[in-house]
Parts: structure tokens; C-alpha cells; sequence
């Protein structure tokens, strides 16, 4: 059986290619370049969280989260947020379930550190990914962050079960850990023993 995908931060060595990392041309202006979310990383380095996404050797897609940011940003510190900042998977790579993993991952680190939703603010309409965060069952709250909707997941559904199996770095349990009724202390119902 093949292993799933995993998550690496970057290094010097996969530097050069991480930034060569391009989604379809025509999906441009739906998310930054690599490059500069990495600059943006680097100025904000207490929030940002930035991975490849790896298949195998091979480089697939980048993404970045915010981990407890001042979400208003009116710095009251009483609406802090996580959530997904960047998703670009490669041109080549779409449409192979590497976004799906990414959500998930992204959810399993802000479950790990404690955190019960995950927010991600994406371009409203038809040309955005929508039917990626629906799917998961995202749900849009009403807000807009610059020209983007805002959209969040609770972390308490199967999904988190599921993560909790695949925790970034390819690490995974054998036994469930989430507090999904009927997945505590046995092994989760949606993966077999031997894909934990
Ligand atoms: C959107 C994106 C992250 C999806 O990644 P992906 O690996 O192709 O997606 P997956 O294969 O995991 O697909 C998961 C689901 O998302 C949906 N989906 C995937 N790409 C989509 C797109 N471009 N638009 C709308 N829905 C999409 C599909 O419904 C799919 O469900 P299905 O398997 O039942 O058909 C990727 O296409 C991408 O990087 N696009 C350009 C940049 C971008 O829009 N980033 C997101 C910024 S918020």
C-alpha cells in the first residue's frame, strides 16, 4: 500500500524548489506564489506555519496556516483564530485528493495544540475553491476578510477523526484519540488497524 502524503518544512535543500512550486496560470490571482507567503512567514514567524506537501519525493503543493492570530485584528485578543492562510497545489498534482489532505493536516496540528475550529477565507464564487471546503463541511460565517469570504470548520466532526490518523510528518495512531462518540479507545471505524 502506497504512503499517504506527509508534510516537511522547508530547509535550504528544498528551498529552491518549493518556491518553483506554480499552480495553473489561470488560478494565479486565487492564491500568493510561494515566495511570498515564505516572506511573509518570515516577518510573522509566532503564527505562520508553513509546509510542503509531499507524495513520495515528490514536491505536490505548499500550504500555510495561521495559528492564533488576532483574527479582527483590533488587538483586543478576544477573537483569536487558526486556520488555513495558503493552499497551492501544483498544476500537475490537482484533483488527486493533495487539498483534501492539506485541510485535513492543517486541522490535526490546530486540534493538536488544542484548538476546536479552523478558519479559511477563500474567493466567493465559482472560480474559488469552494466545492473543496463545502465538502468538508466548512460553513461560510458571514464575514469577509479583504475580497474573501470567511468560512470555518468544526473540529469535532469525523474529519478530526480521521486527521488524527494522518498527523502531519506521516506520524500516525494506531488508536483514535478524538472525542467522536464511539472512536474512543478503539480504532477509528472510518480506517482499517493497518492503514493506522
Ligand atoms: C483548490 C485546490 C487547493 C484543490 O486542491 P486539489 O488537490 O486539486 O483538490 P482535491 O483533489 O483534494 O479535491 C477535493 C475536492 O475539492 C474540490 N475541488 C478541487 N479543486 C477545486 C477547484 N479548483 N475548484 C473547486 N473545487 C475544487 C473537488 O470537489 C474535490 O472533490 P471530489 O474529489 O469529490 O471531486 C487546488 O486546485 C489549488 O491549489 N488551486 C489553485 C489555488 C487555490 O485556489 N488555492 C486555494 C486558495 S483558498
Amino acid at each position: 500500500m502506497a504512503a499517504p502524503p506527509r508534510l516537511e518544512k522547508i530547509t535550504p535543500g528544498n528551498f529552491e524548489t518549493a518556491i518553483a512550486l506554480k499552480v495553473h496560470p489561470d488560478e494565479d490571482h486565487l492564491v500568493a506564489p510561494v515566495v511570498t507567503s515564505l516572506a511573509e512567514a518570515y516577518v510573522h514567524p509566532d503564527v505562520a506555519w508553513p509546509r510542503l506537501i509531499l507524495d513520495g519525493d515528490r514536491i505536490v503543493g505548499f500550504l500555510m496556516a495561521f495559528l492564533g492570530i488576532d483574527f479582527t485584528g483590533d488587538g483586543t485578543g478576544t477573537d483569536t483564530r487558526s486556520g488555513l492562510w495558503r493552499l497551492n497545489i501544483a498544476a500537475g498534482q490537482q484533483g488527486r485528493g493533495y487539498g483534501r489532505f492539506a485541510v485535513r493536516a492543517v486541522a490535526a496540528e490546530i486540534r493538536h495544540r488544542g484548538g476546536t475550529r479552523l478558519t479559511a477565507c477563500r474567493h466567493p464564487g465559482e472560480e474559488g475553491p469552494e466545492d473543496l471546503y463545502l465538502g468538508l463541511g466548512f460553513r461560510l460565517t458571514g464575514e469577509t476578510s479583504g475580497d474573501q469570504c470567511v468560512g470555518e470548520l468544526e473540529l469535532t466532526s469525523a474529519l478530526t477523526c480521521w486527521t488524527n490518523h494522518m498527523q502531519p510528518g506521516g506520524k500516525r495512531s494506531v488508536r483514535c484519540r478524538c472525542a467522536m462518540p464511539g472512536c474512543v479507545r478503539r480504532p477509528c471505524p472510518r480506517r482499517t488497524r493497518s492503514n493506522c
